[in-house]
């Protein structure tokens, strides 16, 4: 079981995904996003994938329960710390984990505000490109960041797809959700000893340098 559990919170495109998987290599960290998991079960056609499909390209989110439970099961198989990417993103979602991680006896890390104005993010997710290899999932952008040969992941040679959700009308859908339940979330977070603001409007290796300093200091 892990020891620890750090967590990045942000809007849609705000860099969570680009930057936990450069700090898990870095940190030797277990990379936990609850949408990789998600969209890996979409893509297997799960159970799970069947019931989250259309609520996913829509916008909206998967219920509290599932989530969790997904989240609880994969921690019991974590030996390493964990940086959580996407989860948890409402209240309901931080007390359950709280409490699990009470139970369990793992500590609570930095929790990461990767703060992004609004007015740039719609640009960043539809112009994403993500590697249709899950193992891989290496993340581009046509503009800020394109691959090498056009349509091909740099990394492992497959192809790049473009999310179901990464339209501007499921972009929109997100928002809404994300400005429905963020602040309640913040709120939560942000009087604790290990929060912390990381200005998430830079050159990603700007970005990159500022998280590594931060989770380098002793909590
Ligand atoms: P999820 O996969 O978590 O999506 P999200 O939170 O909307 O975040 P994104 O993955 O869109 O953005 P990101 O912050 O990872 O940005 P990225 O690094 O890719 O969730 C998807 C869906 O699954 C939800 O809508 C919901 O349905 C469901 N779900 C997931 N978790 C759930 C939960 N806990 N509860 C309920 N439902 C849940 O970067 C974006 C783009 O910007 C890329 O192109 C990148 O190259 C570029 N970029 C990154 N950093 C920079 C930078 N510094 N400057 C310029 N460009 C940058
Ligand atoms: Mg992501």
């Amino acid at each position: 079981m892990s020891a620890r559990t750090h967590i990045l919170l942000g809007a849609p495109g705000s860099g969570k995904g680009t930057q936990a998987k450069r700090l898990v290599d870095e940190l030797s960290l277990s990379h936990l996003s609850t949408g990789d998991i998600l969209r890996d079960a979409v893509s297997k056609g799960t159970e799970l994938g069947l019931r989250a499909k259309a609520i996913m390209a829509s916008g909206k989110l998967v219920d509290d329960d599932t989530v969790n439970g997904l989240v609880f099961a994969r921690l019991q198989d974590e030996t390493q710390d964990v940086l959580f990417d996407g989860y948890p993103r409402t209240l309901q979602q931080a007390e359950a984990l709280g409490n699990f991680l009470s139970s369990k006896g793992i500590g609570l890390g930095f929790v990461v505000n990767v703060d992004v104005p609004p007015e740039v993010l719609e640009a960043r997710v539809v112009g994403r490109r993500t590697c249709s290899n899950n193992a891989c999932g290496a993340i581009y952008h046509l503009e800020s960041k394109p691959p090498k040969t056009e349509g091909v992941c740099d990394l492992c040679g497959s192809p790049l797809k473009h999310r179901a959700d990464d339209t501007s009308e499921a972009f929109r859908s997100r928002m809404g959700e994300f400005n429905a339940t963020f602040q309640p979330l913040l709120a939560f977070y942000s009087g604790g000893p290990n929060y912390r603001r990381v200005d998430g409007n830079r050159h990603p290796d700007q970005v990159f340098g500022s998280l590594v300093q931060l989770f380098r200091e002793k909590a």
